[in-house]
């Protein structure tokens, strides 16, 4: 059960299109020898990102996704990760940038590069819409990140809490009223 709320608008469409596209450009910098990038979404979150993301990469871009335990539908992390769903591709040899919604206490990016790293690919980077660094348990950074934001629950963008309101088109912050 999730106790009522609002949301109050923190990052608006426009302000996050502007920010990928910038974005977009210094991947395409950093990435601009490969033959192929595979592109590795973690599920959920990263969906609406992206989608948004490699549609402004002018490279050769493979999309795989990975999903890992998540919240469930507390605010809260477990610290405990778990790959849920693999990668159907393989990435042994290839450039891989991993896309994330949010690094909050770094316990799931730290993770996932660590078992992606395992796989020997070839460059393996990291791109985080939103960083929270005043919450972080472990000493990890993305390569890229969106925005850094405060200490807030939000919401939108792909992001959820307890499943609801990844289709807002804006990323806002969770206030309970009751
Ligand atoms: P970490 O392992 O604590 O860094 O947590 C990262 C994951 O927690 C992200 O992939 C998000 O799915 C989730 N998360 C962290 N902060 C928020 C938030 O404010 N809203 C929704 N999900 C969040
Ligand atoms: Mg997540």
């Amino acid at each position: 059960m999730t106790r009522p709320y609002v949301i109050d608008r923190m990052i608006s469409a426009k302000e996050i299109a502007a920010r990928v596209e910038a974005l977009a450009k210094e991947i395409e910098t950093a990435f601009s020898g490969t033959d192929k990038l595979v592109v590795v979404g973690l599920l959920r979150g990263s969906f609406v990102f992206i989608a948004d993301l490699v549609r402004e990469l002018d490279l050769n871009v493979e999309v795989d996704f990975l999903e890992v335990s998540s919240y469930g539908n507390e605010l809260e992390s477990s610290r405990e990760v778990r790959i849920l769903k693999d990668l159907r591709g393989e990435i042994n040899g290839r450039d891989v940038l991993v896309v994330e919604d949010i690094v909050d206490t770094g316990f799931t990016l730290n993770h996932v590069v660590a078992y992606l790293t395992a796989k020997n690919p070839a460059r393996l980077e990291t791109i985080a819409l939103l960083d929270k660094p005043s919450r972080r348990e472990i000493d990890i950074k993305a390569t890229w990140t969106g925005f850094e934001i405060p200490d807030e629950f939000v919401v939108g963008y792909g992001i959820d809490y307890a499943q609801r309101n990844r289709n807002l088109p804006y990323i806002g912050k969770v206030r309970f009223t009751g």
